[in-house]
């Protein structure tokens, strides 16, 4: 016999994320701002243009581009967010690295998961802690992601550590970095994300989980990381998920 209450409730749990409404409303006007600049011409125009400069010159970035890109969300999609929300819960991931916050959109997500893993390890574990290492070189993008996180409040907010500056060196300071990374998020300009990954491979944990947006899309910009990743010689073992443009998944198995 069906129970009516059990229906209620799993209709009511479709939404993959645990959070506070408050907290939903917010991630979803996020998500909208930044969908919204993302479908504008300027934009479609601005990456069509990168297309043309990478085949004419090699050219992969430039100032200029980080000029148009300094007031642009670019943010993780909403589904890939969600993933990787339900990815660190699984893992029970508490010490997430992310390279390129922006505005600190997926921070949320991760923020949210590695506060609710600690809470609940804490049951068991006393004392233990995580957090997530957000970094953004730019400096208006660092003070606005600050005020989402405000807003976002006590969920979100205490288990974040944000790096200002180019993270190739401030993800080199020893001072509060875990010793081992649980989950590495590869949000960031192409050519980063090889340099960030060999930085902190040292410290990636036996089965952690790199994720890097957009492998598809912008494969030929990525030819190196997936040259790295895609041979088993450096430890890793990868798949490239269905998501739009392409989402690396890499697991530490060295
Ligand atoms: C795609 S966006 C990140 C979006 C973010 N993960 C989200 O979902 O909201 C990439 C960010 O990396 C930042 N960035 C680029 N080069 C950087 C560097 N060398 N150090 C730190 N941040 C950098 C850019 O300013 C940009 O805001």
């Amino acid at each position: 016999m069906s129970n009516p209450s059990a229906t209620r409730s799993a209709e009511l749990t479709t939404y993959p994320v645990i959070a506070s409404a408050k907290l939903q409303a917010l991630l979803r006007k996020l998500h909208e701002l930044s969908e919204t600049q993302e479908k504008s011409w300027s934009q479609k125009l601005f990456y069509l243009m990168r297309l043309v400069r990478f085949m004419a010159s090699g050219e992969t970035w430039s100032a200029m581009a980080d000029n148009h890109m300094r007031d642009k969300f670019v943010a993780l999609e909403e589904d890939k967010c969600q993933f990787i929300y339900l990815l660190a819960r699984a893992m029970r991931a508490r010490n997430v690295v992310e390279a390129g916050s922006s505005f600190g959109v997926s921070t949320i997500y991760l923020a949210l998961a590695v506060g609710q893993n600690v809470q609940h390890e804490l049951q068991r574990y006393p004392g233990v802690g995580g957090k997530v290492i957000a970094t953004e070189k730019e400096t208006s993008k660092a003070a606005k992601a600050r005020e989402y996180w405000k807003e976002a409040g006590n969920e979100v907010e205490p288990w974040i550590e944000l790096r200002e500056g180019d993270l190739l060196e401030t993800l080199r300071v020893e001072e509060g970095m875990p010793e081992e990374i649980d989950l590495l998020l590869l949000d960031i300009w192409t050519p980063l994300a090889l340099p960030t990954l060999k930085l902190l491979q040292p410290r990636l944990k036996h089965g952690a989980v790199v994720i890097t947006d957009n492998v598809g899309v912008a494969k030929f910009l990525y030819r190196d990381f997936l040259a790295y990743v895609r041979n088993s010689e450096n430890g890793f073992r990868t798949l490239k998920l269905p998501f739009k443009g392409g989402l690396e998944c890499s697991v530490f198995l060295a």
